[in-house]
């Protein structure tokens, strides 16, 4: 089955095909970053307009480079959410009128299983059951993966998603949006030990997560760096190591703890702070220590992408499921409501 997979959640347009035989033939993405970076974050209007002008180009230079005709199309998957409801509503459209004209079914893919499968593109993709820890711009949360769609949710964070700490701690800094690589590429220059911020939650039983904290801690230590006499620009390296270091901690920790309560030594680990290499090595040793083993997916395909949308699409397709003809999104969307396969 030939699907095509379209992302429009946010700030990225993402599209693939994903052959259910041959894998994934092509991909491509057009990131709104430099549209969104004066205002400091995602505008969701002026997303929306770019993901209209973006698509349709998208599409045919997928086509074009896996050599494909639009009558190869077996089916289409787009994101119906969670996200910023005109964004999806641009993909949701766009998917449904192309299946439609093409008289082929069209599935609505929810955007955080698209981050959790992203690993089965891999070579080794992991077997199930597994922990999955999302962490992304909107999510953190820490789930035992039994199947496609049967999630358990362990805990979750209880004010920011891990990516928004970043994202907020860049910016009271002056760093640009999206702060999450900003804060990796300063934390490696940053001087270890010279600043130490809290690992929050980690003292008391539980998996859910709290970083709204860091970012305040951040925001006092920046502010007696700007009052005193520091060289700024080693300042910005300082907190964000010790920043980095305390949000990869408190993960590490907690998902140490999801494993042992629930007996597995298999850890998925997806969206996009997921890239971060810092939070790779410390759960890799972690799983070294257990005798286990970590699961991610090369960095492009941890943060928005189609190729995930058109995966788990075509998983959700190959089970026979399909929407009918209304346009639905939704914004806010739990993923534990999804059917199994
Ligand atoms: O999954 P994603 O692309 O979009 C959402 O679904 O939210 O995640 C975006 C988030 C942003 O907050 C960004 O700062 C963060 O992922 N991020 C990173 C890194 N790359 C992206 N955070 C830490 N380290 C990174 N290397
Ligand atoms: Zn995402």
């Amino acid at each position: 089955m030939l699907v095509l997979g379209l992302e429009t959640s946010c700030d990225e347009t993402g599209v693939a095909l994903y052959d259910s035989e041959r894998g994934l033939l092509a991909d491509a993405l057009f990131s709104q970053i430099d549209l969104h970076r004066i205002y400091g974050g995602v505008v969701p209007e002026l997303a929306s307009r770019d993901h209209v002008k973006r698509m349709l180009p998208l599409i045919r230079q997928v086509l074009d480079e896996a050599g494909r005709e639009p009558a190869d199309i077996d089916a289409l998957a787009y994101t119906a959410g969670p996200g910023l409801v005109g964004a999806l509503l641009v993909g949701a459209s766009c998917a449904q009128a192309l299946a439609f004209a093409w008289s082929v079914p069209a599935v609505g893919v929810h955007h955080m299983e698209g981050h959790l499968l992203a690993p089965m593109l891999e070579e080794q993709p992991p077997a199930f059951p597994f922990v999955a820890l999302l962490v992304s711009g909107g999510h953190t949360q820490l789930v035992r993966v039994d199947g496609i769609g049967q999630y358990q949710l362990l805990g979750e964070s209880l004010d920011d998603a891990a990516g928004e700490a970043f994202d907020k701690t860049a910016k009271l800094m002056g760093l640009n949006y999206p702060g999450g690589p900003e804060i990796a590429r300063l934390a490696e220059q940053g001087t270890p030990g010279r600043f130490v911020f809290p690992r929050p939650m980690t003292d008391r039983p539980g998996l859910d997560f709290s970083f709204s904290g860091l970012k305040t801690f951040a925001l006092n230590t920046w502010q007696q760096c700007r009052d005193g006499d520091d060289d700024l620009d080693q300042a910005r390296r300082d907190i964000a190591l010790a920043f980095q270091q305390a949000v990869v901690e408190t993960l590490t920790i907690k998902c140490k703890r999801a494993l042992k309560q629930t007996g597995l030594n298999s850890l998925v680990i997806a969206g996009g702070v997921s890239a971060n290499k810092a939070l790779r090595e410390h759960l890799e040793r972690m799983l070294g220590e257990l005798k286990g083993k970590v699961f991610y997916a090369r960095p492009r395909f941890c943060t928005d992408n189609g190729a995930m949308i058109a995966y788990a699409g075509c998983q959700r397709l190959l089970a026979g499921q399909h929407e009918d003809l209304a346009i639905k999104v939704q914004a806010r969307w739990p993923m534990e409501s999804l059917p199994a396969l």
